[in-house]
C-alpha cells in the first residue's frame, strides 16, 4: 500500500469511528426540545470528512494515547466544526442551501432552529471534553478545554469568520489574508494536532510543533477549499460553488490567481510538514494529511 493509500485508509476508518462516537454523544431526545437534537443530529452525522478528528487520533496516535480519549476528543472538535457550519451556512453570513450533499440545516429545519442547534452542539464539545472518559486527570481535561475555547473563540474561528465578514471592505494584504484563514479555518485544525500532544501528557515544545503543523496545513486546507471554490463541482464538493467571487470574498485565489494558489498551498503543506521531523516515520499519516489538505478535490 502507498502512504497515499494509507492515508485514505485511515481517514476512512477513522472516520467511521468518530461517526460511532458522536451517534452515542448526541442520542435522540423525547419531547419538543427533541427537535433540536435532531437538528444537531443531522448538522453532525453522516458527512464530512472528519479530517480534524483524524488529526486528533493520529497526533494521540504518536504517544500512545488509548483510543477511548481521543475519539472522544475529535469528536468534541467535531462537533464545534459542524457548528461553525451550520452558522456560517445562515442567510446573515455565506447564505447556502447545500451542505455534505444535502439541504444546510436552516433549509431542512428553520433558522431559529439552525442557530439552536449550533449553540448546543458548541456547548456539548466542552461537556465532552469536561467529561472524566475523556482522561482521567483533571488537569488534562481542563487543558483541553481552554484549548477548544481559544480555537473556536474570538481569538480563533469566530474572530476569522468576523474578519471574513468585513474583509471586502479590509483591503488586507498577504499577512492580513493569512491571519484571516488560521483564524477561522487554521486554529480549528490545529487544535486536534495540539490536543494529541496535551492528551499524550507533552509539554509546550512538543505542542507547539504539533500546533505548528496544523496551522500551516489549516491555511493549505482553506486556500483548498477557495481553489475548489472555483474549479470544483458541487457533486465533488457537496456545496455550492462559485460563491466565493461572487460574494467578493478575500481569498489567496483572488489574490495570487489559481495556479498562484496551488503553489502557495503546496508549499505549506511542506512547511508543515518539516515541523514533523521529531516524529521520524511514526508521522507518516500525519505528512500524508498535509498533502491531501494541499491538493484534496473535495
Ligand atoms: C469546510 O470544512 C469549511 C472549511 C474550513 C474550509 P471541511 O472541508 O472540513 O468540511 P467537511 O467537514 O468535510 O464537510
Ligand atoms: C468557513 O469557510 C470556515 C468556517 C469557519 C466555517 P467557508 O465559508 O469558505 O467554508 P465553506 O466553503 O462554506 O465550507
Ligand atoms: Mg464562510
Ligand atoms: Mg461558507
Ligand atoms: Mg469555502
Amino acid at each position: 500500500m502507498t502512504s497515499t493509500q494509507a492515508f485514505k485508509t485511515a481517514l476512512a476508518n477513522i472516520a467511521g469511528e468518530v461517526n460511532a462516537e458522536l451517534d452515542r454523544l448526541l442520542p435522540e431526545v423525547a419531547g419538543p426540545e427533541g427537535r433540536v437534537v435532531d437538528a444537531m443530529r443531522y448538522a453532525a452525522l453522516d458527512g464530512g470528512k472528519r479530517l480534524r478528528p483524524f488529526l486528533a487520533v493520529a497526533s494521540s496516535d504518536l504517544f500512545g494515547v488509548p483510543r477511548a480519549s481521543s475519539l472522544r476528543v475529535g469528536a468534541a472538535i467535531e462537533m464545534v466544526h459542524c457548528y461553525s457550519l451550520v452558522h456560517d451556512d445562515l442567510p446573515a453570513m455565506d447564505d447556502d442551501d447545500l451542505r455534505r450533499g444535502r439541504p444546510t440545516v436552516h433549509r431542512k429545519f428553520d433558522e431559529a432552529t439552525a442557530i439552536l442547534a449550533g449553540d448546543a452542539l458548541l456547548t456539548e464539545a466542552f461537556a465532552v471534553l469536561a467529561a472524566p472518559d475523556t482522561h482521567a486527570d483533571g488537569a488534562v481535561r481542563a487543558a483541553l478545554v481552554a484549548e477548544l475555547a481559544r480555537a473556536a473563540g474570538a481569538a480563533g474561528m469566530v474572530g476569522g469568520q468576523m474578519i471574513d465578514l468585513l474583509a471586502g471592505g479590509l483591503a488586507l494584504d498577504a499577512n492580513g489574508l493569512a491571519r484571516l484563514q488560521n483564524l477561522k479555518t487554521g486554529c480549528l485544525i490545529a487544535i486536534g494536532c495540539r490536543a494529541g500532544a496535551v492528551l499524550g501528557g507533552q509539554g509546550p515544545e512538543v505542542v507547539e510543533a504539533l500546533g505548528a503543523y496544523g496551522l500551516s496545513m489549516g491555511l493549505a486546507f482553506q486556500i483548498a477549499d477557495d481553489v475548489l471554490d472555483v474549479e470544483g463541482s458541487a457533486a465533488e464538493t457537496g456545496k455550492a460553488t462559485g460563491k466565493d467571487a461572487a460574494a467578493g470574498k478575500a481569498t489567496f485565489v483572488s489574490r495570487l490567481g489559481l495556479e498562484g494558489a496551488k503553489n502557495y498551498a503546496r508549499s505549506l503543506a511542506d512547511e508543515a510538514v518539516a515541523h514533523l521531523g521529531r516524529f521520524g516515520e511514526k508521522a507518516a499519516l500525519l505528512r500524508e494529511a498535509a498533502a491531501f489538505s494541499a491538493t484534496r478535490r473535495s
